[in-house]
């Protein structure tokens, strides 16, 4: 089980470091591996804390609680791998300077992306009107844009860095898009509301099928594979 960890909106960003790590602190026994997610649309300013200096100062709070022994009645010590989600409005050169601190803070991945600020053009007034409302847009409209982002990371790190797909995914051929990208995991959060849990079984069958018609060994073997 993996724990998406969010600044509290009334914590301004220049205590972020220390809401985090108060977080993590109280939830490390209770998870495999965290996220931190400094890349969601709907706390105000929180996509600021991207910025290399502030996720740097986050980080390394992060990883002194993390990898500092037990932690409340933690019965096992060891730290847990941290991931960061980023967003997909990101520019590439925002990106890398997130993928610099990678090393330097021990990440286990990053997870890519978020929901979007953009807004896809549209005539339909009734789509004008949804796409008005405040907030980060999610599903179909942000698929391509999340897989360019994953492209992107596994290009940068070649292939060194583990990426968690997501964005728009809603069938095994949406899956099979963000693997072949350089995902090595997928996660769905829209296609579960729309098509139910019987999504993941679908997926999983599909993705083998492509798997042995593409004729990969393994899953790892496709990961990247037309990036
Ligand atoms: C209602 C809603 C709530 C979300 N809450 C969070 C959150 O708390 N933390 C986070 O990192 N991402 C959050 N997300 C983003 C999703 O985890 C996911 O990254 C994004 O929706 C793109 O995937 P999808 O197209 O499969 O929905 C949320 C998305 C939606 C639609």
């Amino acid at each position: 089980m993996g724990i998406n960890l969010g600044k509290s909106k009334t914590t301004p960003n220049e205590r972020a470091a220390e809401d985090y790590s108060n977080s993590l602190r109280l939830l490390r026994p209770l998870a495999d591996f965290f996220v931190v997610n400094v890349s969601s649309p709907n706390t105000p300013n929180l996509r600021e804390l991207q910025d290399k200096a502030a996720l740097d100062e986050i980080l390394g709070a992060l990883q002194q609680v993390n990898e500092a022994g037990k932690c409340g009645n933690d019965s096992q010590p060891s730290a847990r791998p941290l991931l960061v989600k980023v967003a997909p409005d990101l520019s590439f050169d925002a990106l890398d300077e997130i993928l610099e601190l990678a090393g330097k803070h021990h990440l286990a991945g990053i997870v890519a992306t978020n929901t979007t600020i953009a807004r896809p053009g549209s005539t339909d007034e009734k789509m004008l009107r949804v796409y008005s409302e405040m907030g980060g847009l999610s599903g179909r409209p942000l698929r391509k844009r999340s897989t360019e982002v994953v492209r992107h990371i596994h290009a940068q790190t070649h292939g060194t860095l583990p990426i968690i797909g997501v964005g728009g995914i809603f069938s095994a051929d949406d899956a099979w898009e963000k693997i072949s990208a350089g995902a090595a995991l997928v996660q769905i959060y829209t296609g579960l509301v729309y098509e139910g849990p019987a999504l993941v079984r679908r997926i999983v069958l599909g993705v083998q099928r492509k798997l042995e018609q593409g004729g990969f060994k393994s899953l790892r073997d496709a990961v990247g594979s037309s990036a």
